[in-house]
């Protein structure tokens, strides 16, 4: 099978010349390329310059249009029950995430839900919010655990993201967050829920294979640095990789371990303090920003240009969930990258694309527009790709091309 894009006006191809991701001034440049076609075949990307035709070829002229890296959403709690708008209207009010979480808001709100909700209508509910994210280009993404907290809850939810896995196009990894609060019922013992964390989840969630990655929410109220450290050094005993909610709500030491744990990621960071922001450049693990929660926390806007500028590796993502951002679009999450954390259009795009799967552990496959890469890309309505965040209101895209299939959507 095979697949000639015809006649682009230019291809963003986001390559990053053989390295997992881009760092600092690196992620500056787009890899643009004019006047080349591109050749698909069976899935994978086989040319990219003057490509002829031939016999058992589709065709697509894409003149006028630009063709983009499908987008890498990696960081959301896509699998929840129930929404928080009421949450978000106290916020306006003048009520803080912090109040509405210790009130037994906050997580604890979708738990409750989550937990009730029967398991075939979460998968449901998960793969449409999945299928809408493919038509705004997300090819490929990840999925936390999270809103259960309990054993038979957090399995529930992490089979769950193991169907969606399996039933999907879209490439999805998993992540257990086990991790993301004390649930009521262990508020009186917290060293308890760890015990059932370390001792009977991790285990259990790495024998059955169900998790690619342990992740844990180290903030003020939530989990300290030393008990994130016990989880995940357990974790990474147990064959998982690990990820970091860190420095959200405050500053809270959590880069230093997640960069001391080699991480693959550190997300948030809005609070990100300049000596992390120096050891974060130095190593291997990308930091994740998530430009929709500050909006909608009310809160600070993660120094992404400090970040940038001081030589680390940024990914963007949704974090898509209902308390802190009711966002599952990455052209706004783009959009909003550029505005309120002051990165160029071409740093947002790398961001979204082949960073965004090195921070998944995908970019080797994934994230860009390169010869032997799986054929994920999106065709977009414009001759330039600054439109993307420019006109994010809209969805500009032609088409999304999956696994070497063309999708219309538009
Ligand atoms: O990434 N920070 C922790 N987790 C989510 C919020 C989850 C929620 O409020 O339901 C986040 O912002
Ligand atoms: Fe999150």
């Amino acid at each position: 099978m095979r697949l000639i894009l015809k006649n682009p006006a230019g291809i963003a191809t986001c390559s990053s010349s053989g390295k997992l991701f881009k760092r600092g001034d690196e992620m500056k440049d787009v890899g643009l390329v004019v006047g080349a076609d591109i050749l698909v075949e069976d899935g994978v990307i086989k040319q990219i310059g003057t490509v002829e035709e031939g016999p058992d070829c589709e065709v697509v002229d894409v003149s006028g249009k630009t063709i983009v890296p499908g987008f890498v959403d990696p960081h959301t709690h896509l699998i929840f029950a129930g929404t928080r708008e009421r949450e978000f209207a106290m916020r306006a009010k003048g009520k803080t995430y912090g109040e509405i979480a210790a009130a037994g808001g906050g997580i604890i709100e979708t738990v409750r839900k989550t937990r009730d909700i029967p398991r075939s209508k979460l998968r449901s509910q998960a793969q449409r919010r999945i299928d809408k994210m493919l038509s705004w280009g997300t090819t490929a993404l990840e999925i936390k655990s999270g809103y259960g907290l309990d054993f038979a809850s957090e399995i529930k939810i992490l089979e769950t993201a193991n169907e969606l896995k399996a039933q999907s196009i879209t490439d999805i990894m998993i992540t257990f967050l086990g991790a993301h609060a004390i649930p009521p019922e262990h508020s009186n013992d917290r060293q308890n829920y760890i015990r059932i964390l370390t001792e009977e989840l991790i285990p259990y969630i790495s024998k059955r294979n169900l998790a690619d990655f342990c992740d844990v929410f180290c903030d003020d109220g939530f989990f300290t640095t030393a008990e994130a450290e016990k989880i995940l050094t357990t974790a990474r005993a147990n064959g998982l990789k690990l990820k970091m909610h860190a420095d959200e709500l405050s500053s809270s030491g959590g880069v230093e371990l997640a960069t001391g744990l080699d991480a693959v990621s550190v997300d948030h960071l809005e609070n990100i303090s300049s000596g992390e922001i120096t050891l974060l450049a130095k190593s291997e693990t990308v930091g994740v920003v998530l430009p929709a929660v500050a909006p909608y926390i009310r809160g600070k806007t993660a120094p992404a240009r400090q970040m940038i500028d001081a030589g680390c590796a940024l990914a963007i993502a949704s974090d898509f969930n209902p308390g802190t951002s009711m966002v599952d679009n990455m052209q706004t999450v783009m959009w909003l990258a550029v505005s309120l954390n002051q990165m160029t259009v071409e740093e947002a795009l790398n961001a979204a694309t082949i960073n965004a799967a090195a921070a998944i552990g995908i970019s080797n496959r994934l994230g860009s527009i390169e010869v032997g890469k799986q054929a994920d890309m999106i065709v977009i309505n414009a001759e330039d790709y600054s439109y993307l965040p420019y006109h994010f209101t809209e969805n500009i895209i032609a088409n999304v091309v999956k696994n070497g299939t063309v999708l219309e959507f538009s």
